[in-house]
């Protein structure tokens, strides 16, 4: 077993997250600790099985290895390691909880690695943008030293903004938030995951990259055109097929053939509605996810704060698996549903 410790943005969603891809991937986890934006979770997790992971992820920042917990930064007590998991060149990183003054910190943690190379015939060397290794102490109430596993890139998201894509609309979704609601559905690589509300395609654009096969369908053609044009855009047509289709007709195309949904149906503000009421769209939207999906397959899906979803979940058939909820703009919250088909 390992420890890890993950920095996550936005407590609830980021959680959630965190524990779906886990699950995801088939990998055993305990939360030891969940303090501010700091989680450690044991696990039988391989340090590549977490890179993997946090690849797919959009709400963690970093993640690292526990190697020691210290007792105290003193020069005697960090002589004692065993500095040889240090590859060079290496750099020392600090994340302070604490957030105290600690002036030339990492310059003096750095020396004890630096002595241990030197007396054991090596030659160290520093390098900060680029290093081997970073041997990353996070300080709280305890002092924990790990080494970073992986740090999360900004600007990752630049080229798929909405603005860049030549079909827009107001509704789509950022792709960070689209990862979000693909992670929760637990999908993996090579599974079918269907999105039956795709508009111009943010979910299936964002799924499509890690090779998930994806099915995206909407009712209104423009919509549906505005995702091709979107797709072609980003050359990839590879993993996804687009389909035409009122999400109650859904199973006439799909009938238990889908591992998982993800998606963002409309809230009945700024895109169409094909049924009679907002509430009569979202129970047809469960319906006929029931019918499609293969059992034990997920759903996850975003709604509006004022639509009353969780009473038109039938217990019978659906496990409730997260709930949490991410503030949009113009006073709407965004609600998360996972749910798992008995
Ligand atoms: C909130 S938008 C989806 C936005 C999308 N996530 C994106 O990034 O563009 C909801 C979509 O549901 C579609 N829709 C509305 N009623 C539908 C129905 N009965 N069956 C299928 N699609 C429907 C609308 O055409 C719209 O494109």
């Amino acid at each position: 077993m390992n420890t890890f410790l993950f920095t996550i943005q936005g407590k609830p969603p980021a959680l959630a997250e965190l524990k779906a891809l886990f699950e995801t991937y088939n990998l055993k986890s305990k939360i030891l600790k969940q303090r501010d934006n700091l989680i450690t979770i044991q696990s039988n997790a391989k340090p590549e099985d977490i890179i993997k992971l946090c690849e797919r992820s959009s709400h963690i920042t970093d993640a690292s290895i526990l190697i020691k917990e210290l007792k105290d930064l003193k020069l005697n007590t960090l002589s004692k390691i065993n500095w040889s998991f240090v590859q060079m060149p290496f750099a020392v990183r600090v994340k302070d909880l604490m957030q105290q003054e600690r002036f030339g910190i990492e310059r003096r943690l750095a020396m004890p690695i630096w002595r241990h190379f030197i007396a054991n015939k090596k030659n160290p060397s520093v390098n900060l943008d680029r290093p081997k290794t970073t041997v990353h102490f996070i300080i709280g109430e305890k002092i924990f030293l790990t080494r970073k596993l992986w740090e999360n890139q900004s600007g990752k998201y630049k080229k798929r903004e909405p603005q860049k894509r030549p079909a827009f609309h107001p509704t789509t979704l950022k792709p960070k938030t689209a990862r979000l609601i693909i992670n929760l559905a637990r999908v993996k690589e090579h599974e079918l995951l269907l999105d039956p509300f795709c508009g111009i395609g943010a979910i299936p654009i964002e799924a499509d990259q890690f090779g998930i096969q994806v099915i995206a369908s909407d009712f209104d053609k423009k919509m549906l055109s505005g995702a091709k044009s979107n797709f072609k855009f980003y050359k990839k047509f590879g993993n996804t097929n687009f389909l035409n289709s009122d999400v109650k007709d859904l199973d006439k195309h799909l009938k238990n053939k889908v591992d998982a949904i993800a998606t963002d149906p409309p809230y009945g503000r700024s895109s169409k509605v094909k049924a009679t009421s907002i509430i009569k769209l979202y129970k047809m939207f469960l319906d006929s996810s029931s019918r499609v999906l293969k059992k034990g397959g997920h759903a996850a899906f975003f709604y509006p704060h004022y639509v009353k979803v969780n009473k038109l979940v039938n217990g019978k058939k659906w496990q409730t698996v997260a709930k949490s909820e991410i503030y949009a703009h113009g006073g709407l919250t965004r609600k998360i549903l996972v749910l798992k088909l008995r």
